[in-house]
Order: C-alpha cells, then structure tokens, then sequence
C-alpha cells in the first residue's frame, strides 16, 4: 500500500496527535547539571565563553545545588578548581579538597540530590594533563592510576553518590573499583567516561576549569574523532571491569556512538552534551540567528533519541523549566 491510502501526514495534523505518536520524551529525569567549583568566599563568577553558567566557591554552592534540586534535577557532577597545582595534581586527591569539601556542604543542605564526582587530575596538575607525566612528557598510565582511584576514595568518602572518571587511562576503572571495595564503598557506582574523544568542542570547559593542557593536546589518550568500532571495544573494556553506567562524549556530533553503545550493550548509557556544544547554541541565539529554547530541546532531543538515558548538560535548569512549561500547556 503507498499514497494515496497511505498518507502519513493524517497522524501530524494537531498538537493531540502529535503527542499520542511521539516516540521520544526528553524528561527532567535524564538530566545531569554540571557545578565548577572554585577557591574563595562568596565567588559566583559567570563564565565568560559559557553564558547562564557560573563557577561556585563552597560556601555558595549549596544555595545552587538547591535550586537545581528544586527544579526536579536528580544529578549534578562536580568539577574543581584548587587553590594550588603542582605536577601531581595532589590537590585532586585530598581528602579536604575543594571536590570533598563541597560534597559536604551539598549533602548538608540537599542529601537527596545525586553528586557525582568527575575523577581527572586535568584540572589540578600545573601543565593540564589529566595524569602525570613520564619524563620524556609523556601521560604515564599505570603511575596516574593509584592517584585517580586516591581521588575516587576522597569523593566517595565525603558523600559522593558515584564517582564518574573522565581521564582515559587504561584500566582505570578496574583500580578504581577494587579501590572503592577495598574501602566498603562497594555500593558506589562507577560512571566511567568509556568514549570520550580528543574535542575541539571542549574549549569553554577549559575556561571554566582552567585545565587547557600547558603543552600538546590530550589525542595521545582521548580517542581519535573518526573512531566508532575503538568506541565499543572501549565500552566492552570498561564495562568487563566494573563500570556501572558509560558515557559518550561529545554528545551531537557523536550520536551514531550513542546508538551502538545502547544497542550493543543494553546498559544505562550517559552522553555528554558539552560545553562547546552548549556555547554555539547559546552564541547563535544570543545574536537573535536561532531561537534557543527551540534548539536546545531538540539537540537534547536528538541525544535522547539516539539512545541515550541520562545526558549531562548545561541547559539543564532552563531545560527543567521549559519542559514543564509545555507539559502545563497541554
Ligand atoms: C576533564 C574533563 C573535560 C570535560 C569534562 N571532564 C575536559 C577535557 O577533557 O579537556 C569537558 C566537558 C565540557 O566540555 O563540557 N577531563
Ligand atoms: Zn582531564
């Protein structure tokens, strides 16, 4: 049967049958809003590259983890900006950092809220690379492990509800695992950050955190662009040694790995929308060229679409606010 008796516009003709076919909800309950954390009091700093978002010192952090809280956001993941760097990134790693130390406050103030932690050293070591070096200046793998699964354990320890490794060192969600079971956390989730490619799409997050890498770039240990069969066999890696929920990253221009991520492996897959692709809708709508709300909920859209069950974005509150608005429309 073709056209004329078929014609699939009859199911398109009004908002009621729009609704009654729609085959994706994009729901406040897939989001996970992102919080950089930085040194000092009473710092709400906006992030120039990154409009709508601001860096939070400690003792201001609750108030926002509230109001995300309170807007139906079950998840936040932390990022963290130390007083000092050094090579190690030991900052990364101390039980009375700024990641452990805002845990604390949050979970004082919403414990019901999910805070996950983001496990790299990037942000912490002096020259931006997500381990530490070898001599000739190379990431040396197997030496960053112990210092990422020492971070998993402060986090974890100050009330982290999981623990989300964003390095890409090989084998590290293994070391991070039998760290946290070694510790009686072993009802803590590792997220593990499994696909996550060498972007060019990460740069206002490097404003943010300021963690842009002082020499090179990080394609020696983030994945190759072109990459999609690499990106399952570094789910399948990831998943054999322990991971509880993996992640893509960046999310739009990657939505063909989200895809065969959850098709092949049926697991709770995470994608990250990041913040250049955060940036360039905001950018384009703040020159009046594309009408944000309507963009913004289709790129998240698309992402969950693609087969994504939980995406962690900076759209997130306003995303929150829209979708209710049009669930009260109708
Ligand atoms: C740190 C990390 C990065 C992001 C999340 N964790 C930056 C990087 O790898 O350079 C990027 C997030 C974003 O761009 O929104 N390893
Ligand atoms: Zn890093």
């Amino acid at each position: 049967m073709a056209f004329p008796e078929q014609r699939p516009r009859r199911l398109r003709r009004t908002e009621g049958w729009r609704r009654l076919v729609r085959e994706t909800t994009l729901s406040v309950d897939d989001f996970v809003y992102p919080l950089f954390i930085v040194p000092g009091t009473g710092v709400e700093n906006p992030v120039q590259s990154m409009p709508g978002v601001s860096q939070f010192s400690v003792d201001r952090v609750a108030a926002e983890a509230a109001s995300v809280h309170a807007l139906g956001i079950p998840a936040i993941i932390l990022f963290g900006v130390p007083e000092e760097k050094d090579a190690t990134g030991s900052a990364g790693y101390d039980p009375d950092g700024i990641i452990p130390r805002a845990i604390r406050a949050i979970k004082g103030e919403v414990p019901d809220l999910l805070i996950w932690g983001d496990v790299c050293l990037c942000e912490y070591t002096d020259h931006g690379h997500c381990g530490v070096l070898t001599e000739a200046g190379e990431v040396d793998n197997d030496a960053t492990l112990p210092l990422l699964v020492r971070a998993s354990l402060a986090y974890a320890q100050a009330g982290a509800d999981a623990v989300a490794p964003s390095d890409m060192m090989d084998g590290r969600v293994a070391a991070i695992r039998e760290g946290l079971d070694g510790s009686d956390l072993q009802h803590i989730p590792i997220v593990s950050y499994a696909a996550k490619y060498a972007s060019a799409y990460y740069g206002p997050f490097r404003d943010a955190a300021y963690s842009a890498p002082a020499f090179g770039d990080r394609r020696a240990y983030q994945m190759d662009p072109p990459n999609a069969e690499e990106a399952l066999n570094e789910v399948a890696l990831d998943l054999e040694e322990g991971a509880d929920i993996v992640m893509v990253k960046p999310a739009g221009p990657y939505l063909d790995i989200i895809r065969r991520v959850k098709d092949t492996f049926g697991v709770p897959t995470a994608a990250y929308q990041v913040s250049g692709e955060y940036s360039l809708i905001k950018a384009a709508a703040g020159n009046g060229w594309i009408d944000e709300r309507r963009v913004a909920l289709e790129a998240l859209t698309g992402i969950k679409r693609a087969g994504a069950d939980i995406i962690l974005n900076y759209f997130a509150k306003d995303a929150a606010l829209w979708l209710r608005e049009e669930a009260e429309r109708v």
